[in-house]
């Protein structure tokens, strides 16, 4: 599929692997390192990283928009990430409303739905108008599905999860016996979403630091080096290939 709107101001890789849509994962999940150090590593601040990981995002969005994944999530902004210096929690904070203003019409062009996961609460304002305005003006779209995780945490997620279902049981919406895995990922922010096939992780850590810990229990892991900023499409088609490799057998065995 041609990519029928290009998003501007991004540079192009190299040399993009081949990529046939056969057993291209679902919905891939990115935990996009590495921003700081690519910036430390130039003499730049920290904050110039998360400019360069803002253009590095919309061209991944761009290639799996091309690719055909149905679903990207994203994780922008964790339930941790507060303990950063404050300016540098704003700036972060700032970058939905400066990618939503630049990016949003081609997002619609492009048939992206977008939507966000995480604790609402504690955002500022210009964070969550630009997302509550891009929410409202995808809910429409039938193409990729965009999730951006902000002010999210896997175990905040999950104890947020046990203390609504408790209060179901308590109100006799819900019996405890009736609670298996399915009714409890119903309670998770993700309830309309399908578990991660491919987990993505750039910056060379191999962790998980808090993410999806609950829907990434069969989820493909694959780790790189290269730091966010630099991460291509190209990288990103290559963990593609590699999850089509995979043998996926959810604890049973390989047919
Ligand atoms: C992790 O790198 C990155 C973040 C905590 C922020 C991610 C933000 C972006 C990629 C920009 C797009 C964001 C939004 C909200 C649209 P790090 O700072 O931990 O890097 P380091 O490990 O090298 O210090």
């Amino acid at each position: 599929m041609v990519f029928k709107i290009p998003f501007i101001n991004h540079k192009q890789p190299e040399i993009i692997p081949e990529h046939s849509g056969e057993n291209t994962p679902e919905h891939i999940a990115i935990i996009m390192d590495g921003n700081g150090r690519w910036a430390k590593n130039k003499g730049l601040l920290r904050t110039a990283g998360h400019k360069e990981g803002l253009s590095t995002l919309v061209k991944i969005v761009k290639a799996a928009v091309n690719c055909q994944v149905k679903m990207l999530t994203l994780y922008t902004f964790s339930t941790e990430n507060w303990k950063r210096p404050k300016a540098e929690v704003e700036f972060i904070l700032k970058l939905p409303k400066q990618l939503l203003d630049v990016y949003l019409p081609d997002l619609i062009a492009n048939n992206v739905r977008i939507n966000v996961i995480g604790d609402m609460h504690d955002l500022p304002k210009y964070t969550l108008d630009a997302m509550q305005y891009a929410i409202d003006r995808t809910a429409h779209n039938t193409g990729l599905e965009l999730n951006f995780a902000l002010n999210y945490g896997g175990r905040d997620e999950i104890l947020k999860a046990i203390k609504d279902m408790y209060a179901d049981v308590k109100d006799t919406k819900l019996s405890m016996d009736e609670v298996n895995e399915q009714i409890f990922s119903k309670y998770l922010y993700t309830a309309k979403m399908p578990e991660p096939d491919l987990l993505i992780r750039t910056g060379g850590e191999k962790r998980l630091s808090n993410f999806l810990l609950w829907q990434l229990a069969y989820t493909e892991f694959w780790f790189t080096d290269v730091l966010w900023p630099e991460f291509s499409e190209a990288d990103f088609l290559c963990a593609i290939e590699q999850y089509k490799q995979r043998n996926r057998r959810y604890g049973g065995l390989s047919n």
